[in-house]
């Protein structure tokens, strides 16, 4: 099952602020960064080994327009994401895709290539695989 990591929650950072003024967020609210080039969101992930994790990234963007980020894991830039307009600021979809994990800390970094800067960022998931045991026999 993915592990949640919320935005306002410490060690993540927003280069911005956290708000709470556009429903549908997990938990006590999202970044809204900085509207300018670099203004980032990073989220600090723990992976049980290393190998490919699948991430989630939830944004709401009101705009008309994309808001790319670059998507930087352990100081790597990997791709862009392109971010793209979700019809209003209340309404929330999920990036999913993979990226290669360190066993135990990771950093994931979302820097925005625009001075537009992010859309709002409610939450990183993360999904490092493995399975779940069941409980032994007694
Ligand atoms: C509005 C909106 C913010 C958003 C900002 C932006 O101010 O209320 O939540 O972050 O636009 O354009 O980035
Ligand atoms: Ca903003």
């Amino acid at each position: 099952a993915p592990t949640r990591y919320e935005a306002e929650t410490a060690p993540a950072v927003c280069e911005g602020s956290i708000d709470n003024d556009h429903t549908g967020y997990s938990g006590s609210g999202f970044c809204n960064g900085d509207n300018s080039t670099g203004a980032y969101a990073q989220f600090t992930v723990n992976a049980g080994a290393a190998g490919t994790a699948t991430l989630g990234i939830r944004h709401a963007n009101g705009t008309t327009s994309g808001r790319p980020a670059g998507l930087i894991v352990n100081g790597t830039t990997l791709q862009t994401l392109p971010f793209a307009a979700t019809g209003a600021w209340t309404s929330w979809t999920t990036t999913t895709l993979t990226v290669p994990l360190n066993a135990g800390s990771n950093t994931i970094r979302l820097d925005p290539t625009t001075s537009n800067g992010l859309p709002n960022i409610d939450y990183v998931e993360v999904d490092a695989g493995g399975t779940t045991q069941p409980p032994a026999d007694t």
